[in-house]
């Protein structure tokens, strides 16, 4: 069983890897969430795995608020995360691991995956070379094919990217970023290029975008996963002056 949260499809690409090579079923942890669905049964010796994106040097809320909330009928015998990121993680490990300890549960085995690049949210923030991004996918591609074997054979490791300074940034920069950086009144939409499809609101994977009058509202709960931005075919969605100029990129999709 693999829960999994992906904004611009790097994490779904992902999870969808490591479902095909493990024969596993895949559950977006936004939908499950909105259905509040928490309650699962695993099979015997069944693997449980979380694959997600690093948000500020940390697993997103969202995924930690599902694990919190999470119910197994029996202890999962192994567990497993994968996370992709733009450079590197920070503490996340330590993160993740508190959070399923907390719930009497073990992590088994953790690993990450450097992936393009999707948060252009600040000055000085962006997206990596459209050669740059490619480099990243077919690296990640096979860092994935040497760990898929090892999930496969209930490998117990650690494979995580920390970078500098992670505890500095985990534990003080990451919950200034969730505080202080997830104001989605920032978002603003280009009315001469908006085309009204609606794009934005059907990928939002928290909700968080209404179009009472044709055109994207923002509604206060965004998670800052930028896929409203990302995926806007007429790139009509702006944040702030931040993102001016930096192009769009989703996972499979050229960049902009
Ligand atoms: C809000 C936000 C915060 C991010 N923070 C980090 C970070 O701390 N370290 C990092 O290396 N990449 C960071 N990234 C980049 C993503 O982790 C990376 O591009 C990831 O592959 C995106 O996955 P997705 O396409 O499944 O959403 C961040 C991206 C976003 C949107």
């Amino acid at each position: 069983m693999i829960f999994y949260f992906s904004g611009c499809g790097n994490s779904k690409h992902m999870a969808e890897t490591i479902a095909a090579g493990l024969n596993d079923t895949l559950t977006f942890i936004p939908e499950a969430a909105r259905e509040g669905h928490y309650d699962y049964t695993l099979a015997e010796g069944e693997r449980l795995g979380f694959v997600f994106p690093i948000y500020s040097w940390a697993p997103p809320r969202l995924v930690l608020d599902f694990v919190k909330k999470l119910q197994l009928k029996a202890k999962p015998d192994y567990l497993y995360f994968a996370c992709t990121c733009g450079d590197n993680c920070g503490l996340t490990e330590k993160v993740f691991r508190k959070a399923v300890e907390e719930k009497g549960w073990s992590l088994s085995a953790c690993f990450s995956v450097q992936m393009p690049e999707t948060y252009i949210g600040m000055a000085g923030f962006k997206l990596d070379s459209e050669k740059n991004a490619q480099l990243k996918i077919d690296r990640a591609d096979d860092l994935l094919m040497r760990n898929i074997p090892r999930l496969i054979d209930k490998e117990c490791f650690s494979e995580m990217v920390k970078g500098s300074l992670p505890w500095l940034k985990t534990y003080l920069v990451n919950p200034g970023f969730n505080k202080y950086a997830t104001d989605d009144s920032k978002y603003y939409v280009d009315l001469k290029k908006c085309t009204s499809c609606g794009r934005c609101m059907d990928v939002c994977p928290v909700q968080n975008i209404k179009m009472p009058q044709g055109e994207p509202v923002w509604l206060g709960h965004c998670i800052m996963c930028m896929a409203c931005y990302h995926q806007c075919r007429s790139n009509a969605i702006q944040y702030g002056k931040a993102t001016v100029g930096k192009g769009q990129y989703y996972f499979g999709k050229t960049l902009r």
